[in-house]
């Protein structure tokens, strides 16, 4: 979602903020453009679609000061008009935005009022406005007094033409973080996107302004007094951002899965004692025993892992477990009693919902445990503790490993809990026995790959589908359902088969298929007896399961995935789900790593 990058500095800044759009192009964008000041008037360019569309337009125009920005559009359509930079009438200033001005309209009905033009649609066109408005010289003072109008979740970059060397950049609830090089400083909304060019950076905090000239940065908080901040070292390494062999990110990644499977177990086994340890928080054990309740909270493929583990986390460890949607979540009066723990999940660490959630339980006294795979994320830094996925930079807007680290995480999280209650040694050690074969039956599950391609083949022309489980596959099913939707544009629904016979089962029919999850060992019986009923529909079934004993009558097409145990058959039952989506979207010719109106981060209400 939105990306920014900026650059001051002695060397051509739009050759180095174009590769910067480029490292922020997996967040998703429609539009995109950057500007500058090369000779006391501000150069701009803008175009729809793809960077390189940018780059055409940009051939070898240089400049050492630049904005540069990817939209995805919030206000006002996929326009040249309305992608970034905006512009005050003047063209006098210049600014780039991700976020939401939640006040523009009451701001951009006052400057009409004051017989002020726009030339879009977009809410971040107020913002040079009223800097130019408030502009009697002192560039910086007027950025403050505008900002200071603002209401709403935003990062944002400004230059005026009559201070060519000076960039103001502010952050108010979305990331901006400043990479001081040597004579030169880069922003971006992600480190990773800085890491090539310098590892020591600033996060800004809510409310607190960069000034950034040729000499250095100065900072400023919300009530305009200068501060003083240490700068960070960014200590991971810079991720390999290329798709090797595979004709998409996305297969990539599903690819990855043993690999990133066995980094996020890597380490944290406890073998000797059947338990885990992580050495990423520093909770006591009376920290671990005073948990009375847990509440997760996340967003999609993250919300999907959640229900995961409140199975995982009450059948286990017996705790009572709530899962809560962010952006609904966010808007209670939640009640945090004494005893609650809080899982906060997301792959990007940046999803302005959860991130919301986490600052209201935080205020509420609780501990705010995130699970996140991008290490400086908002998230990450903002949560009083955090597990790393390890998963590597997930550039596919679907999320594929990331799902399945998730997974890994939250069940040697359960475990710790499980082994300080009920379960006993041997019972812990078996279980990560198991745990230990995920990353070679992930691979079985992928040399499968050509037969689910087939499958994929057969049923590539069916436009609505169901994806049923129950227990185990029922958070499964969601996931497998929301793969289908975002990457192949395929109407999947995930449902509980013990609940299609209360509605939904009017709608299938021969050609509507289903795709059942039938691997859960407990309630397997009971699943066959749901999918019969949807036989008896003539509806297909297209059955995930680990045998195909008892389903010859059911299944008219199967794929076969190794048997673990069921607290771990998500993992195993989502790779074939994320591999059907797939080629299902290759089928159809759904544009995969980067699906419509999707954002890799979604850093907006
Ligand atoms: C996953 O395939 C989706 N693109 C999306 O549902 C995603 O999981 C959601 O936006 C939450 O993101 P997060 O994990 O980065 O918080």
């Amino acid at each position: 979602m939105c990306g920014i990058y900026a650059y001051l500095g002695h060397r051509n800044g739009v050759k180095i903020a174009l590769d910067g759009l480029h490292r922020l192009e997996y967040r998703g964008y429609d539009s995109a453009g950057l500007a500058a000041i090369p000779n006391g008037e501000i150069v701009a360019f803008r175009e729809v679609g793809k960077i390189a569309e940018l780059e055409k337009a940009v051939g070898d125009f240089s400049a050492n000061l630049v904005i540069a920005h990817t939209r995805w559009a919030t206000h006002g359509k996929v326009t040249r008009e309305n992608s970034h930079p905006q512009f005050d009438e003047k063209k006098n200033c210049a600014v780039i935005l991700n976020g939401i001005i939640e006040n523009y309209q009451t701001l951009r009905e006052a400057l009409r009022k004051e017989g002020v033009k726009f030339a879009s649609d977009t809410d971040t066109e107020v913002i040079p406005n009223l800097v130019a408005r408030a502009y009697e010289g002192d560039f910086l003072r007027a950025c403050q007094q505008a900002l200071l109008l603002l209401k709403g979740s935003f990062a944002v970059a400004i230059i005026h033409k009559n201070h060519p060397r000076e960039l103001v950049v502010a952050a108010n609830g979305s990331p901006l973080v400043i990479g001081i090089g040597a004579g030169e400083t880069f922003v971006s909304s992600d480190p990773n996107a800085l890491i090539h060019h310098t590892r020591e950076v600033i996060y800004l905090a809510d409310g607190e302004i960069g000034y950034i000239k040729p000499e250095g940065v100065e900072l400023f908080d919300a009530t305009m007094s200068q501060i003083s901040k240490k700068t960070e070292k960014l200590l991971h390494e810079a991720e390999e951002m290329s798709k090797g062999q595979f004709e998409h990110y996305t297969l990539k990644e599903i690819f990855e899965q043993p690999r990133t499977i066995s980094n996020a177990m890597m380490s944290r086994f406890f073998e000797e004692w059947g338990t885990v340890a992580f050495d990423d928080i520093n909770l006591a054990i009376s920290d671990y025993i005073a948990i009375k309740r847990i509440l997760i909270v996340a967003c999609g493929t993250s919300l999907h892992a959640g229900y995961v583990a409140s199975y995982m986390l009450e059948d286990l460890a017996r705790i009572p477990t709530q899962v809560e949607i962010s952006s609904e979540f966010r808007y209670k009066n939640p009640i945090v009693p004494e005893g609650t723990f809080v899982i906060a999940i997301s792959q990007s660490g940046e999803t302005a919902d959860t991130l919301a959630a986490l600052r209201e339980l935080k205020a509420k006294g609780a501990y705010v445990l995130a699970i996140c795979n991008v290490p400086g994320s908002t998230i990450a830094r903002e949560a009083s503790g955090c597990l790393f996925l390890r998963a590597g930079a997930e550039i596919g807007v679907c999320s594929t490993k990331a799902f399945t680290s998730q997974l890994v995480v939250l069940t040697l999280f359960t475990l710790l809990l499980a082994r300080m209650r009920h379960m006993s040694k041997p019972e812990g050690r078996k279980f990560l026995q198991m745990m230990e074969k995920l990353p070679g039956q992930a691979q079985l599950v992928l040399d499968q790959a050509s037969h689910i391609e087939k499958i994929a083949k057969k049923y590539a022309q069916y436009n609505d589908f169901f994806f049923v489980g129950r227990r185990y596959m029922f958070p499964t099913s969601l996931e497998g359902a929301l793969k289908l939707k975002e990457i192949a544009y395929v109407n999947a629904n995930g449902y509980a088969a013990g609940e299609m016979k209360h509605g939904p089962i009017a709608l299938i029919n021969e050609n509507c298929p289903t795709v059942a999850l039938a691997c859960d060992k407990v309630m397997f019986e009971k699943t066959l007896s749901n999918l019969m009923e949807i036989k008896a529909r003539h509806g297909k079934v297209i059955v995930v399961a680990t045998k195909k004993d008892g389903l010859d009558e059911i299944a008219d097409d199967y794929i076969l995935i190794p048997e673990t145990y069921d607290e771990l058959t998500p993992i195993l039952a989502s790779i074939a789900c994320q591999l059907f989506a797939y080629y299902m979207a290759r089928e159809r010719g759904a544009e995969i790593d980067k699906p419509r109106n999707l954002a890799k981060a979604v850093t907006v209400e």
